[in-house]
């Protein structure tokens, strides 16, 4: 598509091209961050995000100028993240686990797409990866991601329940592992059960599910239990929730272990 030179903005020239790297910091802990999300933080001025993942970054933050903000204020941080940049500096903007899922990456495109501020174009931007929640919950159990699975988030509060309810129809028609974001909070308390009874429509009560909560931080744990037993109480935000496909098989031992085969051996 053939597009007109943007105009020069005269506040603009002689500033520095200012740089963005959305960074998914992984679960928690500093081991759980990749080589690269190390690198990126290493070389920014400026670091912005939730002042929990910020505490987690620790003396990855050393003589960084740190912008903390609120729960719930995602809007503000992308914002505050896409002006510092534009003014020059060189801006990490962190996100738990990856940036693309369900983080903050989206938002700042979004953002620069709706508002179509030629400062925010200006803006080298980098997506840097990280180790998402469901990877780090499936490295502990085992393998049981290793066929077909999807990720669906619970939360309602930006996509209407229904879409959801539709998403989670299909992936228990579909026979997917699932991974259940977002599952339950204090304001959302419902969603969880619902979830359940739409899976077991298509899925044993015994079917194994996770859960697998505080990863990577203080008080990690994994409990598995299945889905027709699952406790609904014993799941808050910090949980993410694995429910296995048909196939997948608990190996009894200390600790157990979750897979779900690709097939390899029944094809012998
Ligand atoms: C807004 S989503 C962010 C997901 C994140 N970008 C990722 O890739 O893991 C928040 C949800 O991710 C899951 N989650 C994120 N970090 C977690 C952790 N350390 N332990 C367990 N679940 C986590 C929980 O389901 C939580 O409600």
């Amino acid at each position: 598509v053939a597009r007109a030179p943007a105009p020069l903005d005269p506040a603009q020239i002689g500033r520095s091209r200012g740089t963005l790297a959305v960074i998914g910091i992984g679960p928690g802990d500093a081991a759980g961050r990749t080589a690269e999300a190390d690198a990126a933080l290493a070389g920014a001025s400026d670091v912005v995000g939730y002042g929990l993942y910020l505490d987690l970054l620790g003396p990855a933050l050393d003589a960084k100028t740190r912008h903390e903000s609120g729960l719930g204020a995602e809007e503000a941080r992308a914002r505050q993240a896409l002006d510092l940049a534009a003014a020059g500096r060189r801006v990490a903007l962190v996100s738990s686990g990856d940036a693309g899922i369900y983080g903050l990456a989206t938002l700042v495109f979004e953002l620069i797409e709706r508002e179509a501020r030629p400062e925010w174009r200006r803006i080298a931007i980098d997506v840097v990866p990280g180790v998402s929640a469901m990877q780090a919950a499936a490295s502990r159990l085992g393998a049981p991601l290793g066929h077909d699975f999807c990720a669906i988030s619970l939360s309602d509060l930006l996509t209407p329940w229904p879409v959801i309810e539709r998403r989670l129809a299909a992936a228990a028609e579909g026979d997917f592992v699932v991974a259940l974001y977002n599952p339950r909070s204090e304001q959302r308390q419902t969603q969880l059960g619902a979830a359940r009874d739409l899976l077991l429509a298509h899925r044993q009560p015994e079917t194994p599910v996770a859960l697998a909560r505080n990863l990577g931080r203080a008080g990690e744990s994994i409990e598995i239990t299945t889905l027709g037993a699952l406790p609904l109480d014993a799941v808050d935000m910090l949980t993410l929730v694995l429910v296995g496909s048909s196939a997948t098989r608990l190996l009894p031992g200390t600790p157990p272990r979750l897979y779900t085969p690709r097939g390899y051996l029944a094809k012998r």
